[in-house]
């Protein structure tokens, strides 16, 4: 009785079930090599990039995939029996012997493929190969594929596009090792409808772009895919379908763009934030081998990893005002709250907000009294009543944990508190910059991190 009502909440609270590889249970969390090299990669762009983030520290935040994207296989096309080539020129040591150094390092390895004649870059890609091209994956040991939606054939509807993934799903399935399959079909047909079911994750949008907030023709607010997508633009697009996301099967709003000169700390912040509350992939993409402190602060913090790899519910939005966005997850229990309150305008703002907005109609809860930590902060506000008094600055972000000090009775039946992804490595993790300096990772009690 007691395992059917846990099933039950735990299927109320995620809807979906993701595929059933094991794989995913948490959002994958890694890095590609797209938006800092493109085409320009190799042996040792990819080495480097691994060996930055296991040196950096960001291996001990659960950063583990390190994903080479497109352009990595001969151009002119396969040999004689069929099979992808590696381009020797770029790979002189091979796949295997790659995904070895990288394994070796305790950090996955994934490889890139497109549901199509050729890959986005004119590569040759695996659309009725699939069980040729999953079985040498498998055979270098490769534990990712992300599997583009170029050159589809015509295959462009819904069933077409159900078709091509899940081919290349029953493919990677038949080589019996697990391999995270990322779906990046830039939410063409709904994919959030059928996705589940076929990939661990699928991309809900066009491509992201360096930029926060600014219109771009491309990627039209209207229509899921598009390119050149701005931070704000993904989120609104998402925010009506994330409760199609869960564990083994994530929305996906595309590679982050922390760490990309573009973004101020400020925005950097919000983007991290919603794409860990969305419990969207985690997937990095600036260059880990130069990066800042300030940027490898805001990857590591660990209160915002935890919207993403802990217990709490998928963030919901609210409402939008203006230019200001509400959005909470709650507790498993129902007995906490994240409250998260984005301001996408140029001024910054000083704000109230009632607990009637937070806890819109339920007395019991707006009748409350909460002790309130900003998780950027970690500034604490006890025994807080019917409104709370905060500031947010232009293009930023304030995240509260509400936490009841009176009168919630929650329901026992998932109690779970936020749940860290590894008590033994959070005491041990540490994170240094390129200069090789060593700092505690955890939150500094001292203002944010600018
Ligand atoms: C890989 O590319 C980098 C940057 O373009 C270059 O410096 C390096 O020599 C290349 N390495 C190999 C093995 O081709
Ligand atoms: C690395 O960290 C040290 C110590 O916090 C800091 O002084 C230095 O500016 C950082 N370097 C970079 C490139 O962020
Ligand atoms: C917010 O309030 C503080 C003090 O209450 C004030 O110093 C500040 O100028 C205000 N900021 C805005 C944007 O109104
Ligand atoms: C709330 O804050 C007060 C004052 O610091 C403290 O005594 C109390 O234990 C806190 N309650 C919770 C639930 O955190």
């Amino acid at each position: 009785m007691y395992e059917i009502l846990a099933f039950g909440v735990l299927a109320l609270v995620y809807g979906v079930t993701g595929l059933d590889n094991g794989l995913a249970q948490k959002p994958q969390m890694g890095w590609n090599s797209w938006n800092t090299f493109a085409c320009n990669i190799n042996e040792t762009t990819i080495l480097s990039a691994a060996h930055a983030i296991k040196n950096s520290g960001l291996i001990n935040f659960g950063y583990e995939y390190v994903v080479i994207d497109d352009c990595w296989s001969v151009k002119s096309g396969r040999d004689s029996k069929g099979n992808l080539v590696a381009d020797p020129s770029k790979f002189p040591h091979g796949m295997k012997w790659l995904a070895d150094q990288v394994h070796a390092l305790g950090l996955k390895i994934g490889i890139y493929s497109s549901a199509g004649t050729l890959t986005c870059a004119g590569y040759p890609a695996s659309l009725g190969r699939e069980e040729r091209d999953a079985a040498l994956w498998a055979s270098w040991d490769m534990d990712y594929l992300k599997y583009d939606n170029c050159n589809d054939a015509g295959q462009n509807s819904q069933q077409g596009n159900i078709k091509r993934y899940t081919a290349m799903r029953d493919a990677l399935a038949k080589t019996g090792r697990p391999i995270l399959y990322s779906m990046c079909n830039w939410g063409v047909a709904d994919v959030w409808n059928w996705g589940a079911p076929i990939g661990n994750s699928w991309r809900m949008s066009g491509d992201i772009t360096n930029n926060f907030n600014t219109p771009f023709d491309g990627c039209p607010a209207s229509a899921a895919s598009g390119y050149g997508c701005s931070v704000i633009n993904i989120l609104n697009k998402a925010a009506p379908i994330v409760a199609k996301g869960g564990p083994g099967g994530w929305n996906d709003l595309d590679m982050m763009v922390v760490g990309f000169s573009n973004l101020t700390p400020d925005e950097q912040q919000t983007h991290f934030t919603m794409w860990a509350a969305i419990k969207s992939p985690l997937i990095m993409g600036h260059d880990v081998t130069k990066q800042t402190w300030t940027t490898l602060k805001i990857l590591t913090n660990r209160n915002i990893l935890d919207l993403s790899q802990g217990s709490w519910n998928i963030a919901t939005r609210t409402y939008t005002m203006g230019d200001v966005q509400l959005w909470q997850q709650t507790s498993p229990d129902n007995v906490e709250r994240i409250v998260m309150v984005l301001n996408t305008g140029a001024k910054d703002r000083n704000m109230t907000v009632p607990f009637s907005d937070i806890f819109g109609g339920d007395s019991e809860r707006e009748a409350a009294t909460y002790n309130v930590t900003e998780l950027w902060t970690n500034v604490v506000t006890d025994e807080v009543r019917a409104h709370i008094d905060i500031v947010v600055r232009s293009h930023g972000i304030w995240v509260g944990r509400f936490q009841p000090t009176s009168g919630i009775q929650h329901v026992d039946i998932v109690r779970a508190s936020p749940r860290r992804r590894s008590d033994e490595h959070q005491a041990e993790a540490t994170v240094s910059n390129s200069s090789g300096a060593e700092a505690e990772s955890e939150v500094e009690s001292e203002a944010g991190v600018e």
